[in-house]
């Protein structure tokens, strides 16, 4: 599956260099990676940016592709641009669709798990 990594990036009306960059320490696997999560810039971009083979399908929002568990450090937060898949119990145990999700905290530190 080709990156689509133009698409997610919402830099354009952020100016990324004025934001501090995210961080995400990303178990997948057998892996475990720390990548940078650019401000601006969805999950799912940020990792397959990193190399990462982040699964994903319609990068919409809407299949669920993506799901994934997002832990936030010291009071970090995130939001999705876009859901229609997952319910306020799954929102309220950190899960998270990483094709509509952005970091609210500049300089902010996530935990991202496939392991669930
Ligand atoms: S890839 Fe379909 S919801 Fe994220």
């Amino acid at each position: 599956m080709t990156n689509p990594t133009s698409a997610g990036d919402e830099s354009a009306n952020t100016n990324p260099s004025d934001a501090e960059a995210s961080s995400a320490h990303v178990f997948m696997e057998d892996t475990e990676e720390d990548i940078e999560w650019p401000a601006g810039k969805r999950l799912l971009y940020a990792m397959l940016d990193a190399g990462l083979d982040a699964p994903y399908g319609c990068t919409e929002g809407e299949c669920g592709a993506c799901q994934c568990v997002v832990e936030p450090h010291d009071n970090a937060t995130t939001h999705m641009v876009h859901n229609n898949v997952l319910d306020e119990y799954d929102i309220a145990d950190d899960m998270t669709l990483a094709c509509q999700t952005l970091s609210d905290t500049p300089g902010g530190k996530f935990d991202v798990s496939y392991d669930f």
